[in-house]
């Protein structure tokens, strides 16, 4: 099982602060942002991981993760010129996915929850098909909206329809089989340009391998990829972690947790950060029995 981050585009939707600097390395209060979509995969117990870029980009995110060994991780980069849509992921990681099953996350999407990480490791065994997550907006319009017959089976998803059918809209998170850079290559480019994540969806419903993982309320769901939507991340996580002490998304903790890195692995990459509350978090986590 693979995972692909895509971290593409150029945020024109955050400009000027993303003229110089890049969208998915800003601060979501006390980490990169890639942080957190980097750390949802992690949850669902992937380890090889592919982040695509554009050509400027790519070497930041190198810079920042290398090889990914520290994190016991094998993380590889690949190139997306123009944001050209979700699917070419697909066609651009064809041979790095190797006909094994892979998931998707948008590097600007947060996740939150209590059952997160048994939810995403029960969709990680999955063999066959596709799984899409829903989740409850107040403006659905604005994405990929799923319709649920009377039993909670999706019957049809939909790009940013005038008149969506439900309040659910598909997340920035997808989990697909190997069919799916086969699936992703018969697809043709939207009006807007773009291989569409929903036509690629919308194959696998038909032959009716697609699952819907709702996620309730108990979950949180950000995207931070506008001033005021990155405002909210950062406040949200602020809040979280202050009154609870957690970090919340900390790829080095979930590498300790998951058993991918031991302690002394863990206090060599807290050390050189420890005059900040995340590395003075990740000395204590190291400390405890
Ligand atoms: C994309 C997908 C959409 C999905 C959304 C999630 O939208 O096309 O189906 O609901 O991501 O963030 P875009 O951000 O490209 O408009």
């Amino acid at each position: 099982m693979k995972g692909i981050i895509l971290a593409g585009g150029f945020g024109t939707r955050m400009y000027p602060i993303t003229l110089s600097t890049i969208k998915q390395l800003l601060p979501v209060y006390d980490k990169p942002m890639i942080y957190y979509p980097l750390s949802t995969l992690m949850m669902a117990g992937v380890r090889e991981i592919l982040i695509i870029s554009t050509p400027k980009d790519l070497p930041r995110y190198i810079e920042l993760f290398g090889d990914g060994s520290h994190l016991g991780l094998d993380i590889s980069y690949a190139i997306q010129n123009e944001p050209k849509g979700l699917a070419e992921a697909f066609i651009i990681a064809k041979n790095y996915i190797q006909g094994e099953n892979v998931w998707l996350i948008l590097g600007d999407n947060i996740f939150f929850g209590d059952k997160l990480e048994e939810t995403l490791m029960k969709v990680s065994k999955r063999k066959e098909g596709a799984t899409v997550f829903a989740y409850r907006v107040k403006d659905p319009e604005r994405y990929g909206v799923v319709e649920f017959d009377k039993n909670g089976k999706p019957v049809s998803i939909v790009e940013k329809p005038k008149e969506p059918k439900s309040d659910f809209a598909q997340v920035g998170l997808y989990y697909f089989d190997k069919k799916v850079s086969a699936i992703a290559k018969k697809q043709t480019y939207s009006e807007r340009g773009e291989l569409e994540i929903v036509d690629v969806v919308k194959d696998y419903l038909k032959r009716g391998t697609l699952k819907v993982e709702r996620m309730g309320s108990g979950y949180a769901w950000l995207d931070s990829g506008t001033f005021d939507s990155l405002y909210d991340s950062a406040t949200f996580i602020k809040v979280l972690q202050t009154r609870q002490g957690i970090i919340v998304c900390s790829p080095e903790e979930v590498a300790y947790r998951k058993g991918y890195i031991n302690k002394k692995q863990l206090l060599k990459l807290a050390e050189p950060l420890s005059k900040s509350s995340y590395g003075q978090y990740l000395l204590n986590l190291a400390k405890e029995k």
